[in-house]
């Protein structure tokens, strides 16, 4: 890998303080971080440390109050649909299809160079490969909470980005349902090759999925504690990882790090 690539995106002393009634809150300090192409990066950390509001930064919604965000050698300055990001609650237009949800965002991206039969074929494409081929005629309150989150990620994937943001896209799904689909989401990653960035509470779901998981310390003034290299060969399979001695000393890492060094301590003050 050159050194061109293993940097493609970049986190520089990135600092976020928020105006709040009761004066200014830094929510993130000295927050520096490379991900390379390709790689899939998971951040993980207590409630309220501040997972989001880096997601947000690389996701151009929001900009730092010090420090520079850059993808692919360029400063990230707004949202674009090279970073396309998958929220908890999955933000799909109800009045739409499933197919027209994604047809949207497809639309937007590919419009200017494609023909209608090229959007609806990538369209169809995409809801195939997270399986809601026969659910496209659908509109979001007609279905379940697992497939709204497929819509989400169809949607996201359609604009083929280059970087996939997710702000723990499973976080509101029962056990198997959340199971399902990281199962699906790697079966994805591993033939789209995405470089992806997940944030997540979930250790088993981080070991599972990623190719390294940033640890956040507490907030405020949250930074990056600990950075795991997990080298779990793949396609990984949750079954098999079970029982894999490197798979359970990754976990016990993680929940170290979580519950007794960075153990959350409830704030009086919101
Ligand atoms: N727009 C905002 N204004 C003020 N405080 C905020 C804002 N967004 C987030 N925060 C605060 O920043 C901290 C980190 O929030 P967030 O990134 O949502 O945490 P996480 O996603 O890890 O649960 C929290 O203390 C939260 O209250
Ligand atoms: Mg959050």
């Amino acid at each position: 890998m050159s050194s061109l690539t293993s940097k493609y995106i970049e986190i520089q002393n990135v600092e976020q303080t928020f105006k709040t009634k009761k004066g200014p809150f830094c929510a993130l300090k000295n927050v520096n971080l490379t991900v390379a192409k390709g790689e899939f990066v998971a951040l993980i950390g207590h409630s309220g440390c501040g997972k989001s509001t880096l997601l947000n930064l690389i996701a151009g919604l929001t900009r730092p109050t010090e420090g520079s965000l850059i993808c692919a050698n360029r400063e990230i300055a707004g949202p674009g649909p090279e970073r396309s990001v998958v929220f908890q609650n999955h933000s799909l237009l109800p009045w739409l299809t499933c197919f027209e949800n994604v047809y949207l965002a497809v639309e937007r991206v590919f419009s200017s160079s494609e023909n209608k039969a090229q959007l609806k074929a990538r369209t169809d494409a995409v809801l195939a490969m997270v399986g809601l081929t026969a659910a496209a005629q659908k509109r979001p309150g007609e279905i379940s909470g697992g497939m709204k989150q497929r819509v989400g990620i169809a949607r996201a994937l359609s604009m083929e980005p280059k970087v996939l943001l997710l702000d723990e896209p499973f976080g509101a799904l029962d056990a198997l349902t959340r199971a399902k689909l990281q199962d699906e989401l790697l079966a994805i990653v591993d033939k789209t090759h995405s470089t992806v960035v997940m944030v997540t509470h979930d250790v088993d779901e981080a070991v599972l999925l990623s190719d390294r998981i940033v640890m956040m310390t507490n907030g405020p003034q949250a930074t990056i504690g600990e950075v795991l290299d997990i080298q779990l060969a793949r396609p990984r399979n949750r079954v098999a990882l079970a029982e894999s001695t490197q798979y359970l000393a990754y976990r016990k890492a993680v929940i170290d790090f979580l519950y007794t060094r960075q153990a959350h301590v409830e704030k009086l003050t919101a």
